[in-house]
């Protein structure tokens, strides 16, 4: 068996942050240095990648002057050009600087809040400066670990401001950018606003300028909260919300692990790959932007072993995407769907112009144990789903 080859076709972008991260955590020294970030691009195309990604803070380290900020970014411009790598989305540090610690639009201190609003608007220019598309926002210290130190209320409603504020300024500006949540349920608040793809999505209808406002949701922060991320994202493409994603692994209920994509969930993982590259089965809104990873290098792994673990991200996925490709041309597949009804699910329940008064005037013969006793099939299918996991189709 062969391990396939990425290439640019295949869209596979990674966070500076991830592969530069040194490996320090709340209980341990760092055991690696970052790398020079055109290193990191020289990397990247090297192993057929497409993308970067990155914080502002990852490329200019927090206070930099401005001489110094115009330096960084055009010596990164000239590696993105020299490479051919693109840099497809950027996202702002709004949770390092102790100034954050209440979150950065929705601080209970106005300072901290006018402060952070700025920081993100100057990164809106550099993103598309940089020809990005998609601008990430994580709130990840928008939260509280006590519920008598926010008033939730006024927090959303300073969190819907923030956001149709950079929404109407990327319009007003002209940008061709969108934004992308990125839910997550905790960690590092012991709650965070937003905590789930369904959350958000539920909040991005309360936005004046939620038009351009979509989702980035992440494997690992769905599974935290149990969820499946399959399904959270299949309700976001149906929403025509999935503006981007990031792709990494969890195991169960725990810390935000971040590990390789497939190397928590393997089936869920097959599932959102069958998704991403298949689609719907009877067709339907599809996604079409970057395979993003953000996942961090075991602590364990040394410098030149992270370039192993950027390998192991792609080749399970296109590994995973081989088998969702033969499991759906599979005609033992096919069938098994059309006796598990799947085809019928797009049958509207009423008839065309039928209303709920004629429907309940005209009763029709139905044997509610019949009904009960009949067959589904949804156990062999997810075992055929298995097996061509697994290869043995
Ligand atoms: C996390 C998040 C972050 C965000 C990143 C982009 O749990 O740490 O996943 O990595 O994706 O900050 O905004
Ligand atoms: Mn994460
Ligand atoms: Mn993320």
């Amino acid at each position: 068996m062969t391990i396939p080859t990425p290439t640019p076709a295949d869209k596979f972008s990674f966070g500076l942050w991830t592969i530069n991260w040194t490996g320090q955590d709340q209980f341990g020294a760092a055991t690696r240095r970052p790398f020079d970030p055109v290193y990191v691009l020289e990397k990247l195309a090297e192993y057929g990648a497409w993308g970067i990604t990155f914080h502002d803070d990852d490329l200019i380290p927090f206070g930099t002057p401005e001489a110094e900020r115009e330096a960084l970014i055009q010596r990164f411009e000239k590696g993105l050009a020299e490479t051919g790598i693109v840099c497809e989305m950027v996202t702002t540090n709004t949770f390092s600087h102790p100034l954050f610690k209440d979150g950065a639009f929705t601080a209970n201190d106005r300072a901290a809040r006018r402060y952070g609003l700025r920081k993100v608007l100057r990164n809106v220019d550099l993103a598309a400066r940089l020809g990005a598309t998609t601008f990430v926002m994580w709130g990840g210290r928008e939260g509280a670990e006590y519920d008598w130190s926010k008033d939730y209320k006024a927090a959303l409603d300073r969190y819907r401001e923030g956001l149709d504020t950079v929404a109407g300024y990327i319009k007003s500006q002209g940008y061709h950018l969108r934004i992308g949540l990125e839910p997550k349920p905790n960690e590092p608040r012991g709650d965070i606003l937003l905590p789930t793809v369904g959350h958000a999505l539920a909040f991005i209808q309360t936005l004046e300028h939620g038009d351009i406002v979509g989702l980035n949701p992440e494997v690992g922060h769905e599974q935290m909260a149990c969820l499946n991320y399959t399904a959270g994202i299949a309700q976001a493409l149906w929403q025509g919300k999935l503006f981007h994603i990031d792709l990494n692994g969890q195991k169960s209920i725990k810390y935000d692990q971040d590990l390789v994509f497939g190397h928590g969930d393997l089936l869920s993982a097959f599932g959102t790959v069958d998704l991403l590259e298949n689609g719907f089965p009877g067709g339907g809104p599809r996604y079409d932007g970057p395979r993003h990873f953000d996942y961090k290098p075991s602590r364990t792994e040394s410098e030149e072993q992270v370039w192993d673990t950027v390998k192991a991200n792609m080749a399970t996925y296109l590994l995973l995407k081989e088998r969702a490709l033969a499991f759906r041309a599979d005609p033992v597949v096919q069938e098994a769907m059309r006796a598990s009804k799947l085809d019928e699910l797009a049958v509207p329940t009423l008839a065309p112009g039928e209303t709920a008064a004629a429907f309940l005037a005209t009763p029709e013969p139905a044997d509610p144990d019949a009904l009960g006793a009949r067959d589904t099939g949804f156990v062999q299918l997810n075992q055929l789903a298995l097996e061509h996991l697994l290869g043995a189709r």
